[in-house]
């Protein structure tokens, strides 16, 4: 496995090598079995698969969350290198991306960005999209992989791809869970074991919610899940929305598989997100 600090080098040792077809997996690190489902993916679709593993300092809207975000780059290559040769890691420093200021760009994505995590974590899309256009830029890759965990995330960077007409395929792959149902994620390392064991509610929950479609319009099994969690010391919700699962709209009525719930909450001080097909 070659790791690379700097897009240069990689570009250079990308042109020696006869890959026809390079992959894409754009991370924050601290890799779990989410990621390595994508790079798996991308190795099915690519002669190459370039995983970028980078902390983007401008999609944080909270200098904390910053902060403690997990980092452990020996344990992340240690997880990639069993994937083979054909996978190759950038590990740039802020600076190798960002050649001026450590700062985002400015876009319009219209309501996909003022609803769900836009109108909860400002200028969060604007930094995702800078970076992601940096790095496709950057690296150039035939096919870049996303997952449905971050569906917001997955819709702002099919708009970004088509208004800036960047020329690379986005897949998306689904969500990857834990067996008791709680979305593997990053962020899951920061819970205590009483808030570990409470997670899988928020996977029940929308399992429930998706149950009770048959007889419920979408304003009903809303306000259900938001008496829910009311009444649940542990979590702080900060939105459950069923919408259309292109415009993110709400719905006012469910219109088979166009649309999803997604949701956002508080377990402790992490934050977690979730979402599930109607
Ligand atoms: P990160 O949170 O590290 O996620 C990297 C990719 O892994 C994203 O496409 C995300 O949707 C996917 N992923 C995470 N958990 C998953 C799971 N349980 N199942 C399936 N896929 C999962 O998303 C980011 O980083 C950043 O915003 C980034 C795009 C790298 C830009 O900085």
């Amino acid at each position: 496995m070659n790791v690379f600090y700097q897009y240069k080098e990689l570009n250079l040792a990308k042109n020696n090598c006869a890959a026809k077809s390079i992959g894409l997996v754009p991370t924050m690190g601290a890799l779990h079995e989410g990621h390595i489902t994508l790079v798996k993916r991308a190795l099915e679709d690519n002669d190459l698969v370039l995983v970028s593993i980078f902390v983007n300092p401008t999609q944080f809207d909270n200098k904390n969350d910053l902060k403690n975000y997990p980092k452990n780059l020996d344990t992340d290559l240690s997880k990639l290198l069993s994937l083979g040769g054909n996978v190759w890691v950038y590990a740039p420093e802020a600076h190798d991306l960002y050649t001026t200021k450590v700062e985002s760009q400015t876009y319009d994505f219209g309501k996909l960005e003022t609803t769900m995590e836009g109108a909860h974590r400002k200028g969060h899309f604007q930094g995702v999209a800078t970076v992601v256009q940096k790095l496709f830029e950057a690296l150039k890759p035939t096919t870049a992989y996303f997952g449905e965990k971050d569906y917001q995330q997955l819709q702002i960077i099919t708009a970004l791809v088509k208004q800036e007409k960047i020329p690379v395929e986005i897949t998306s792959c689904p969500i990857i869970r834990h067996e008791d149902g709680l979305a593997m994620s990053s962020r899951n390392e920061r819970l205590n074991m009483k808030e570990r064991a409470l997670a899988p509610i928020i996977y029940e929950t929308l399992l429930k919610a998706v149950a009770l479609k048959e007889k419920h319009s979408p304003a009903q099994i809303e306000a259900w899940v938001t008496d829910f969690f009311s009444l649940h010391p542990d979590f702080d919700l900060e939105y459950f929305s069923i919408a259309d699962s292109l415009s993110l709209e709400k719905v006012s009525h469910l219109n088979g598989s166009k649309t999803r719930a997604f949701i956002a909450l508080k377990l402790g001080g992490v934050r977690l997100i979730d979402n599930i097909k109607f």
